[in-house]
């Protein structure tokens, strides 16, 4: 792998640079902005080479369609107060756009790509789309470690057709896991929520081997309660899981992994209603599950108690909602404290618990804390990852 910092004469060049802004949003407003802060150190370490910037992201999953409110003018904007340095949002299609028709205006240095997932080539790996982006400049600049377990156009396919090298956090980031995979201590838990099912479900089964506890939480918890014949009501879940579910039972028995799942829960009418505590036998059809109970919290809380090393992944809840926020926060305070006694080795990942983190001021009281959150957990799988593997 080539690294941008260690090239030379990067002066008057045009880089193609993809990061990972897909920052949480609520009525286009910046909820949590670390993955904004994480990437500002190749920007300005870019600008101050003199080189020109061309970025591509995506935020959210609008699956190839335009939509207003995924639009990434509110994180370019964010951008710029924070660098003081003026952006332009390319909304004009990429089909169109020649290489000639940017940087016209010589104070020109930074353009942003409006949501590349606007294009359905993107989630496609589209080659023809990888060589269009690939004419707009000298050089590609993988900066977003966060979204390198995705096999997209922007990231894949993308450096077959230009100079590509990995970036400033990309590279920080696999140092950081590369240490944390070869120095880990046992016994080892792995805290897997979040309401990205499909993402996470079918990794489960290769994470079994190297884990002495999984829990789950969050969506793919309600599939596993299903799977054990528990009514979820009105809860997100996956279909055409069970196949899934059941091997990782039976994966886990082989292999001495405690699989652990809700006992009890909080539950809501809609998301913004206020919790219900019930035991898991008691849900019924219009209620949705959207935290973990208390002796859920209480069990986990024991395993973080008898593990030396926590990985967690996704939060426990619909955490944007305060009332369903507590097993979320209460998870992460268990961390903090045995932490801050030296007694654990602690790694968390993803958007969404990095927003968690943040609430609840202790961003800094983990050993290692990745912006990615389905990237980090195939790292851990030990795949390699498409993004990584087109720059190798
Ligand atoms: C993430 O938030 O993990 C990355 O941006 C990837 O997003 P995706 O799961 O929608 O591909």
């Amino acid at each position: 792998m080539k690294y941008i910092k260690d090239q030379e004469n990067l002066n008057g060049k045009t880089i193609l640079l993809r990061l990972d802004l897909n920052v949480p949003l609520k009525n286009r407003v910046i909820t949590d902005e670390t993955r904004i802060n994480k990437i500002l150190p190749i920007i300005n370490f870019l600008i101050q080479n003199k080189a020109k910037i061309i970025v591509i992201s995506h935020v959210g999953r609008p699956k190839g369609k335009t939509s207003n409110n995924l639009s990434l003018k509110p994180i370019c904007e964010n951008i710029e107060n924070k660098i003081n340095i003026k952006i332009k949002l390319i909304k004009e299609n990429i089909f169109k756009l020649k290489k000639n028709d940017l940087f016209i205006n010589p104070q020109d240095q930074l353009f942003f790509l409006e949501n590349i997932r606007f294009y359905e080539e993107e989630e496609k790996n589209d080659i023809i789309f990888s060589e269009k982006l690939s004419k707009l400049a000298d050089i590609y600049v993988n900066d977003a470690f966060s979204c390198s377990h995705r096999a997209h156009a922007s990231v894949s396919n993308i450096t077959k057709f230009i100079p590509s090298f990995a970036g400033l956090q990309l590279q920080t980031e696999i140092n950081a896991l590369k240490k944390v995979t070869s120095e880990i201590k046992k016994p080892i838990s792995c805290i897997i929520g979040g309401s990205k099912i499909s993402t996470k479900i079918g990794l489960i089964k290769n994470l079994i081997p190297k884990f002495d506890n999984i829990i789950l939480a969050g969506g793919m918890a309600n599939n596993i309660l299903k799977f054990k014949g528990y009514s979820i009501g009105k809860s997100i879940r996956e279909d055409n899981c069970d196949e899934t579910i059941d091997e990782i039972f039976r994966f886990a028995k082989i292999h001495s992994c405690s699989i652990i799942f809700p006992e009890d829960v909080a539950v809501g009418k809609n998301m913004d209603d206020l919790a219900k505590i019930k035991n898991i036998n008691d849900v019924i059809n219009d209620d949705i599950i959207l935290d973990i109970g208390p002796k859920t919290i209480k069990k986990i809380k024991e395993i973080i108690d008898s593990s030396k090393t926590i990985l967690w992944n996704g939060p426990m809840g619909y955490f944007e909602n305060s009332n369903f926020a507590n097993g979320s926060f209460e998870i992460g305070k268990k961390i903090v404290e045995k932490n801050k006694k030296n007694l654990i080795y602690s790694v968390a990942g993803g958007g969404d618990t990095i927003a968690v983190l943040n609430q609840l001021g202790a961003l800094n009281d983990f050993d290692f804390v990745s912006t990615a959150g389905g990237a980090f957990l195939e790292y851990l799988e030990g795949k390699e990852l498409p993004g990584i593997k087109a720059l190798s």
